[in-house]
């Protein structure tokens, strides 16, 4: 039996879930139900679309974004596990060896469970599978599974299970892009008075004092925050609520016209209609789990109307 006719076989769910086989070979399972549709892609299993019912698309995916065996997609919700931005060892300089954002987001994960909750929505969970290129890179003994809820919200849990014997430590993101009316006419709320790093002025140490409006490139790594945020926006006429538990950082991010015109995946002019907003745990938010421990990180996204 191939591959997808197994997994159709064993997880697809009459009228809600399927499995079919995507662009260069790539796995997809695709979720419809009577709250939203949402496609996933098994390599790192990577949401690339999340539309609820009768409503604009929530989940951002670049009009000219790339599927290829170990590439990350531009856009949609990339995993980035065991390690946030660069590997952190302490010698970045000679660490480079290390993929941006860690094993996750390109890795291939296996479906380990699909059900219908008695609601309606569907849900379906993967395992990363820690094959001898991952154990290179992270030889700690682990099991990292994503729990997907697709319904009238996008409810997201990632858990680091540590099945060895010594403690290891994490830093992790669900690094979402949203899809908004225009960047001109979007703020984040929940940030204001929080510390963060400013990544594009030298990784100086600033304070948020207002509501967050982007006029310009932003890579803010935002500390010791378990506040929910909204994004506020004002052309869409809606809010979306990233609500959080198990994460203490927030990031926001978007590239701005000089870089996104150095990107070969993103589109003209198309960075002013997402948004990053990543619940996280880095920099010193990392997290160490001990042996026979897990952590969990787990994120509600929610479209709020007038
Ligand atoms: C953000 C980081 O989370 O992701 C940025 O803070 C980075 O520094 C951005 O540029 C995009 O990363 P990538 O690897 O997907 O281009």
């Amino acid at each position: 039996m191939d591959e997808v006719t197994n997994l159709n076989h064993r997880f697809a769910i009459n009228g809600h879930l399927s499995f079919e086989v995507g662009e260069n070979g790539l796995l997809m399972a695709n979720i419809q139900n009577a709250y939203a549709q949402a496609e996933i892609m098994l390599q790192g299993a990577h949401i690339l679309t999340y539309q609820p019912v009768d409503d604009a698309p929530l989940i951002w995916l670049s009009p000219k974004a790339k599927y290829l065996p170990g590439k990350a997609v531009r856009g949609g919700v990339p995993i980035c596990w065991p390690w946030f931005g660069n590997y952190e060892s302490g010698n970045p300089e000679t660490d480079k060896n290390y993929p941006a954002h860690g094993i996750a987001r390109t890795g291939m994960w296996e479906v380990i469970n699909s059900e219908m909750l008695p609601n309606g929505a569907t849900r379906i969970t993967f395992a990363l599978l820690m094959d001898e290129a991952a154990a290179r890179l992270w030889p700690h003994p682990s099991a990292l599974h994503y729990i997907v809820t697709v319904g009238r919200d996008l409810i997201l849990e990632l858990v680091t299970h540590n099945t060895g014997s010594s403690p290891f430590t994490i830093s992790e993101a669900l690094h979402t892009y949203f899809v908004i009316g225009d960047i001109d006419a979007t703020q984040v709320s929940g940030l204001e008075g929080c510390a963060y790093i400013d990544k594009v002025d030298g990784f100086k140490r600033k304070t948020e004092p207002e509501k967050v409006t982007v006029t310009s490139e932003i890579d803010r790594v935002y500390l010791n925050t378990t506040e929910d945020c909204i994004i506020e926006d004002h052309k869409l006429h809606r809010n979306i609520l990233v609500a959080k538990t198990g994460s203490d950082t927030t990031v926001v991010w978007n590239p701005w016209a000089e870089k996104a015109a150095q990107m070969a995946d993103m589109g003209e002019g198309s960075y002013r209609g997402m948004l990053c907003v990543e619940s996280a745990n880095a920099a010193e938010n990392a997290v160490t789990v001990a042996p026979g421990t897990h952590h969990s990180m787990c994120v509600v996204y929610a479209v709020q109307r007038g």
